[in-house]
């Protein structure tokens, strides 16, 4: 990435449309003395992403913006994250997809965990479809956003055993546990840290 780390002088905004479990695991990350991020702005598409407590508790400055006019939300996003003069944008469970105009603001410059081992199981329910094949390892990976779903340059990933009492719900806690650990290992990775 075409970028120097040092001194917290990365600013990120974290974009997330539910939980927010690994934002809270980035905000952690970004306090400690090694990390090279400060962030400075949570996006949200959904006003009930409870994941947006965390601006309040850790005192970020969050905005909910509407998708169903994807093309609107977008202009006024990218007009924010210019003004911020942000520079890395961390996906942590956002459920819309961006358009090749937005990612093309932030070329090489916005990541994503998602919770498979791509190239297996891009999209959606995951977790059902690896327990469905009778797959022995699932797991997350962190990746460069590009154009197509799911499918950008991988940066790290973390494979977690399938086991024969896993449901959908039991294998999801297992591989987001080890999400929270993995998408602080891929900031430190692009940063040559
Ligand atoms: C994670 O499993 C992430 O990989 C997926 O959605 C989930 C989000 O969880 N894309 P949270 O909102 O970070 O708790």
């Amino acid at each position: 990435m075409a970028l120097s780390a040092g001194n917290k002088n990365i600013k990120t905004a974290v974009f997330i449309s539910g939980k927010g479990s690994n934002l809270k695991s980035l905000i952690k990350f970004s306090k400690l003395k090694k990390s090279p991020i400060t962030i400075k702005m949570i996006i949200s598409n959904n006003i009930k992403s409870k994941g947006l407590v965390f601006g309040k508790i850790y005192k970020i400055n969050k905005k909910v913006f509407n998708f169903d006019k994807q093309e609107k939300a977008e202009k006024n996003i990218l007009s924010i994250l210019k003004k911020k003069n942000i520079n890395l944008i961390c996906l942590a469970g956002f459920m819309k997809i961006l358009s090749k105009n937005f990612i093309n603001n932030f070329k090489g410059q916005i990541l994503n965990i998602h919770p498979s081992l791509l190239p297996k199981y891009k999209g959606l329910n995951t977790h059902e479809r690896a327990i469905k094949n009778k797959d022995i390892y699932s797991g997350c990976t962190v990746h460069f956003v590009n154009s197509k779903l799911d499918s950008g340059k991988i940066i790290n990933q973390k494979k977690v055993k399938i086991s024969k009492k896993d449901t959908p719900q039991t294998l999801a806690n297992k591989v987001l546990a080890q999400e929270h650990k993995l998408y602080p290992k891929a900031i430190m990775k692009i940063f040559n840290l």
